[in-house]
């Protein structure tokens, strides 16, 4: 099995080995990286960095691994560039695919992100589309794995707006990684029903038990890890703030959710957060909703078994995996 020149578009087109190969390739470079061992394989190399929504973590993760890497790494935002506005999909692939190894992509749907990969003809990465966050699954798996030991036969709950790209992504992961996994919120944010049929033919054969829970009481009932995102995601319209608070504040991560999991369950969350009011966006939904926090108390965010700065950290090094596996011919690390 050989990850060199693959896309990674979306957790569904990865066999089992493969997300095991890209996690233990995580795992070393992340030692070498501890032990300050130097790992510039891929020097020579560019990558464009596309980003039509914005970002802290995954375009950090992008670039301080590709400069580990010894690659060079070109950053574009839609302002900066022709994509979509003067200039097709289709056109701007072909001409990234003549200057750059690899193309990294955040925005809207995931078609962008297929045409890129389809018409640039290098190796391409989903970097979030409104359907699938790949690269987050590889850091929250990692981080499991570093706290719990194993995947396999683990419970992760999901609570939150499960139809979005991580809800969609983290019950794909789990369904081929066999771990068991529960979406729990009302049943009109359950994940697209198509995309549960194919997720429950796959957990046939991984053992894997999917679960859709509408009482916040019973979704983390059994749990290893509890997960949650933001209720509203970019791209969205602000005027669903009022109906999404409505319907999702009984789903936020309490104490009292904690506690009915597991003993040692960890809590993770993609990130960024609505916890407090230190950000403009709770100010704003405090000032109109009168809520202090969102989809996690603060109490949990910042308890000892939030595990979130962890699985932040853990992006830099999967997405470095993703990078040096795709244009490495090598391999191993
Ligand atoms: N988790 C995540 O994708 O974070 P950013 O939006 O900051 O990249
Ligand atoms: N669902 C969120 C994930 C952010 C990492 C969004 O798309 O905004």
């Amino acid at each position: 099995m050989s990850l060199y020149k693959k896309n990674f578009l979306k957790i569904i087109d990865l066999t089992k080995e493969e997300i095991e190969a890209y996690l233990q390739a995580a795992a070393s470079l992340k030692a070498k990286k501890k032990a300050g061992i130097p790992h510039d394989i891929l020097r020579g190399k560019n990558i464009a960095l596309l980003f039509e929504k914005t970002s802290t973590r995954t375009r950090c993760a992008f670039e301080v691994a590709a400069a580990d890497l010894g690659m060079h790494a070109v950053y574009l935002d839609p302002k900066s560039s022709q994509i979509g506005k003067k200039e097709s999909i289709a056109d701007t692939a072909k001409v990234l695919g003549r200057m750059f190894d690899a193309i990294e992509y955040r925005g809207y749907g995931q078609e962008i992100v297929e045409a890129l990969a389809k018409y640039s003809g290098v190796p391409t990465f989903n970097g979030l589309t409104n359907e699938s966050h790949p690269t987050q699954i590889l850091a929250d798996f990692l981080t499991i794995r570093e706290k719990l030991g194993d995947l396999k036969g683990r419970t992760l709950a999901y609570y939150g707006d499960a139809r979005y790209n991580m809800g969609n992504s983290l019950m794909v992961g789990a369904a081929k990684m066999g771990m068991h996994f529960t979406a729990c919120c009302p049943a009109k944010y359950f994940p697209d029903p198509a995309l549960i049929a194919k997720c429950r033919e796959i957990a046939k054969e991984t053992g894997s038990i999917l679960r859709f829970e509408e009482d916040p009481a019973k979704g983390s009932l059994g749990a290893d890890a509890v997960y949650t995102d933001v209720w509203v995601s970019m791209g969205e319209p602000e005027e669903v703030w009022a109906e999404r608070i409505k319907d999702i504040s009984p789903y936020r991560v309490t104490a009292e959710v904690m506690a009915k999991a597991n003993k040692e369950a960890i809590f993770l969350h993609c990130l960024p957060a609505f916890h407090d009011l230190g950000t403009e966006i709770g100010k704003e939904i405090y000032e109109k909703f009168g809520l202090t926090e969102m989809e996690v108390a603060d109490e949990v965010f910042l308890g000892d078994r939030s595990v979130v700065f962890d699985e932040a950290e853990n992006r830099l090094h999967t997405i470095k995996a993703v990078i040096a596996l795709a244009l490495s011919e090598k391999g191993a690390f």
